[in-house]
């Protein structure tokens, strides 16, 4: 019998999301005639029963599109947020799928996206993700798909500082996303020949990246490029962040262990607190203060660019658009082989099913043994500490 396929994207955008719905939906049709149908904008569209039907002409002319043609949303099912309050909308969203008499639901998203799905996995539904973000932080996977083309946008940008940067003889400090993972910053900075590179994975130490800027500029480079991740963090910033996501950990416990609780303020409406897997949790714009600072050390003058939303706009790269394809029409099969509550990873050149409770709660961050990061040292940039 031919299955029913739901499917969302949820999170931040990324590109490379309808690639992915195009490899998923024409290998699901056209290899197993299966029938498609698209929520949109993620898990609120799912709650409030808002279809597309993904047949064939809705696929086709979607593989180089940026965004997501379904719409996309930040909300999580036991936590949305309805008529001004925030309440566990679980139930109805098992009642969507069922109403449809979904075979499965494929989620494709970011770290808060497998979550949610794995949530929605324990109340008995069939589930599948694809793993999405241009923050590559996704754990149990290789990489992710947004990633590579947020990387090629950032190195262009960092490589167009440069030539402005030398004219004027100024530091440029260039402010990358990626709230707690560096992957994005770093790839771009090595990649783009930044000569200081700040990641959340390494505190850093303001004074020994003056130190680095002066030493470059007594020599004839009277010019650097600073690429910072929005959530990298100085050696006090990141002790406060220790404490704080301690406390919050700590309070978290005790409320489990008075139970209830936290169902009752969701019902009392209060506005959710962003938790600490939040990836929007602090606004970007550190890079002016650390730009400040600098310019105060260094007696240079300094310019700050943020490059925000540009860096999840547009079209995909070749390469995100191969592998999510891959993942796509990998995730077709394993529907067909009734293979659910995994995550479709990235391996290698082929791809793999991942169990969702290995992949929820976990984050992939830069080592610090990382490749990446002995290439930066040892060609000479600073890593801030
Ligand atoms: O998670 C992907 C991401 O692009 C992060 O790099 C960034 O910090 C965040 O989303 C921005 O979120 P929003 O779309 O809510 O502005």
């Amino acid at each position: 019998m031919a299955k029913y396929v739901g499917v969302l994207t949820a999170g931040g955008d990324s590109p490379g999301l309808n690639a992915a719905l195009r490899g998923l939906g024409k290998s699901a049709i056209g290899l197993y005639g299966m029938q498609v149908i698209g929520f949109r904008e993620g898990f609120r569209g799912l709650m409030q029963n808002r279809t597309v039907m993904l047949d064939e002409a809705a696929l086709s002319g979607i593989l180089t599109k940026g965004g997501t043609i379904l719409g996309t949303s930040r909300d999580k099912p036991n936590a949305m947020a309805v008529g001004g309050k925030v309440l566990d909308m679980t139930n109805m969203i098992v009642e969507t799928y069922r109403r449809h008499h979904l075979d499965v639901l494929i989620c494709l998203g970011g770290g808060g996206t497998q979550k949610n799905a794995y949530h929605l996995a324990k109340q008995g539904l069939n589930v599948i993700t694809l793993p999405k973000t241009i923050d590559n932080d996704v754990a149990m996977t290789d990489t992710t798909f947004g990633f590579d083309t947020a990387l090629g946008i950032a190195t262009e940008a960092i490589d167009r500082l440069h030539s402005t940067a030398h004219s004027h003889h100024r530091i440029i400090v260039c402010e990358v996303m990626g709230h707690r993972a560096g992957w994005l910053a770093l790839g771009a900075g090595v990649a783009g020949g930044a000569d200081v590179i700040l990641i959340p994975e390494i505190p850093y130490d303001v004074k020994k990246v003056a130190e680095a800027i002066t030493r470059r500029s007594r020599g004839d480079k009277r010019f650097s490029i600073v690429a910072v991740a929005e959530g990298a963090l100085s050696r006090q910033e990141a002790a406060e962040r220790r404490k704080a996501d301690e406390e919050r950990k700590a309070e978290k416990e005790r409320k489990a262990e008075k139970g209830g609780k936290k169902e009752k303020r969701k019902k009392d409406g209060k506005p959710p607190k962003r938790s600490a897997e939040s990836d929007s949790e602090r606004p970007t714009g550190h890079a002016l203060t650390l730009a400040e600072q600098l310019e105060e050390l260094t007696g240079l003058e300094s310019r700050v660019t943020i490059l925000g939303h540009l860096q999840r706009g547009g079209t995909p790269s070749a390469a995100d658009r191969f592998l999510a394809t891959r993942l796509g029409t990998a995730c077709a099969q394993l529907i067909q082989e009734g293979h659910y509550g995994v995550m479709v990873a990235a391996r290698g050149d082929g791809t793999e099913p991942v169990p969702l409770e290995e992949v929820v709660g976990k984050r992939k961050t830069v080592p610090e043994d990382h490749p990446w990061l002995e290439s930066a040292r040892a060609v000479g940039t600073n890593l801030g500490d």
